[in-house]
């Protein structure tokens, strides 16, 4: 049962380190885009050192006043609260930051060096609040160590993660992150995982995709940091298994996924190519391919982004409307593009018109996400002669011989 801004209490992930994040059940759509239809959850925590106290991170705007109420429970008196530590400037994180600062005047934001560029134009904050570290740099807080390591492009250029060395604890922000608020507890082990996993790869495929090479050099230069507990910015913290979603996290950001997965997307105005798409689906069942279909009409790209993500051939069967690409099936072709989420995948293309092709604006718009193009390119009327059927059918033959 899910409920309406239902908020766990702060909790103690490690000695003097607590979670003090908050659920959002309110937004609709992750930046205005993503569905959120079991909410997210803005993770933050707080770092009490014998001399210093620091956060890590903040949440978003309109939950600034529940975020200095969790601090206060934590900590108390705000006069020892030297650093918030500003891993990503997104305002999921920091909308709320210049409220923070207005209640705790002793603290200094840290930022990598890019961070405290471009802090002031998003949150107009004095540079006299912002102390910049380097890729490396170290705070000690008394008995608490952090090290803050650059992660470019995970998500904005200027992210970077910080570990706290004595308690083998890496606040990875939006990497590894989740959908889904965090209703009955905060652990890996107090939660349903298969929800939160798949709800993670859905967030890596509609907000990490496009940085995937950049997931692979985080993962090599993170590669000898021993890590007890992973705690992203969004979803369940991992204590128990944070191997699961590393391992995941590495898979679905390989240049070549898995090759028995294919994603059928389609659109059909009257219903004509859907017997293309049932004699598709057959043909590759019969081969053992596991394959997942979507309707560009009424799937949410986001859903279908998610399944992109572990297929190695997508076929794509979309009517021609108005002279152009079925406007459904041209908004993902875009998305795609936009994201370059093809890199590393196959297209194979059938396009069903009465009387106008639009296969070539297709093709140029999948090469531009990266595609590599299965032929033949397969253009055929709603009702497919015999030379279409035969052009299907080498197609089909095709998508096979690219599998095996
Ligand atoms: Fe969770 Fe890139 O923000």
């Amino acid at each position: 049962m899910w409920c309406i801004r239902l908020n766990l209490r702060p909790r103690p992930i490690a000695k003097d380190v607590y979670w003090i994040g908050v659920n959002d059940d309110i937004k609709e759509l992750f930046e205005s885009l993503w569905p959120l239809p079991f909410g997210i959850s803005y993770n933050a925590y707080v770092v009490i050192g014998n001399d210093a106290i620091a956060l890590i991170d903040a949440v978003d705007e309109r939950f600034a006043y529940d975020y200095i109420g969790r601090v206060r429970e934590v900590v108390g008196d705000f006069n020892k609260i030297y650093y918030i530590v500003v891993n990503h400037l997104e305002p999921d994180h920091h909308g709320a930051t210049p409220y923070i600062l207005e209640a705790m005047p002793k603290a200094k934001l840290i930022t990598s060096q890019m961070g405290s560029r471009i802090l002031s134009s998003i949150y107009r904050v004095s540079s006299n609040r912002i102390l910049a570290v380097k890729d490396g740099d170290k705070i000690e807080l008394g008995g608490k160590t952090l090290r803050f390591i650059y992660t470019p492009w995970l998500h904005w250029p200027e992210t970077m993660v910080t570990y706290l060395e004595e308690d083998e604890i890496l606040f990875s922000c939006d990497a590894f992150g989740s959908y889904g608020s965090l209703q009955k507890g905060i652990f890996d082990d107090e939660l349903d995982m298969d929800f939160y996993i798949d709800e993670a790869r859905r967030y890596f495929s509609n907000i990490v995709i496009k940085y995937a090479r950049n997931v692979l050099e985080a993962f090599e230069k993170l590669k000898n940091i021993e890590i007890k507990i992973l705690a992203p910015s969004h979803g369940p913290i991992y204590r128990s298994n944070s191997n699961r979603i590393i391992e995941l996290y590495k898979k679905w950001s390989q240049p070549i996924p898995e090759k028995d997965r294919v994603l059928l997307i389609y659109g059909s105005m009257y219903g004509r190519g859907e017997l293309i798409i049932e004699h598709i689906i057959e043909r590759l069942s019969q081969e053992g391919l596991k394959i997942t279909s979507h309707n560009v009409s009424t799937s949410h790209p986001s859903y279908i982004l998610s399944d992109l993500v572990e297929s190695y051939i997508v076929v794509f069967i979309y009517p021609s409307y108005d002279a152009g690409i079925f406007p459904y099936m041209e908004d993902i072709m875009r998305l795609f593009q936009l994201k370059q989420a093809g890199r590393g995948r196959y297209a194979a293309t059938i396009n069903v018109y009465a009387w106008a092709s639009t296969a070539k604006q297709a093709t140029e718009l999948l090469t531009k996400a990266g595609f590599k193009i299965i032929e033949p390119i397969v253009e055929t009327k709603a009702m497919p002669n015999e030379e279409e059927l035969k052009k299907m059918e080498t197609l089909i033959n095709n998508i096979i011989k690219t599998i095996k």
